[in-house]
């Protein structure tokens, strides 16, 4: 590849046209007091290395890079509730500005090291000088538990070049499973949280509209 930095433009300005779309939906549920689906969200377009690294693993050429590396470009939705991930799957069905080409429900079948999320593919029009031109963008859906388990996950991979150490691994699932049932906890509380947290908002409105 000889010039890294223009062949990931169009990857760069898909990630960045979503994190304002998604950001947008945020403030929109905040300044109705509605509860808001969206906790935050993050993106990032996949370092080079890791790209190459892909490339070898995989064992495809450079050529396919496009069509077969689906996650170059990355977007993270994180929520508080598992129903939370519901509702922004349905909103991002709704969309008309992108098509859903794939979808992994990890939540109802977690990975075997005790990953949760909701994984969806996008097929994404950015619009360059050149033309359209379409690219995938892996949107990750998860809550706040399942973020804080896979970060702690994702370091410990990171640390031990992902031979994580068996009694490390089994310590993980355990983890994982208290993640799980901290959000089947919060699931139940939910009406109540909800409940509250519009209460704080519409005061934040009140003291601002006073102010
Ligand atoms: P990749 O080749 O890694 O893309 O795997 P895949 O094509 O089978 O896709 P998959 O849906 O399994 O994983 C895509 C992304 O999900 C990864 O790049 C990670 O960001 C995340 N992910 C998947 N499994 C795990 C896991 O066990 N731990 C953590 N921390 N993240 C994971
Ligand atoms: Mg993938």
């Amino acid at each position: 590849m000889s010039n890294w930095e223009v062949y990931l433009a169009p990857y760069k300005q898909a990630v960045e046209e979503l994190k304002v779309k998604m950001k947008g939906l945020r403030e929109q549920y905040t300044m109705s007091s509605k509860h808001t689906p969206i906790e935050f969200v993050t993106g990032r377009v996949k370092p080079i290395v890791s790209i190459i690294e892909k490339v070898n693993r995989k064992q495809i050429t450079m050529d396919q890079l496009e069509e077969e590396i689906t996650d170059i470009s990355g977007i993270r939705l994180v929520c508080q509730f598992v129903t939370d991930i519901d509702t922004i799957v349905e909103m991002i069905h709704d969309r008309t500005d992108f098509t859903v080409i794939e979808e992994r429900d990890y939540i109802k079948e977690k990975k075997d090291s005790g990953y949760r999320s909701y994984h969806m593919v996008i097929q994404y029009p950015v619009h360059t000088i050149e033309g359209t031109k379409y690219v995938f963008v892996e949107i990750q859906i998860r809550t706040l538990a399942m973020n804080f388990w896979a970060t702690i996950e994702h370091s410990l991979n990171y640390k031990y070049s992902g031979e994580i150490p068996e009694d490390i691994q089994r310590r993980l699932q355990r983890a994982a499973e208290a993640a799980f049932n901290l959000d089947e906890e919060m699931s139940k509380i939910q009406d109540e949280v909800r409940e509250a947290q519009q209460i704080i908002t519409r005061k934040q409105f009140e003291n601002r509209s006073n102010s």
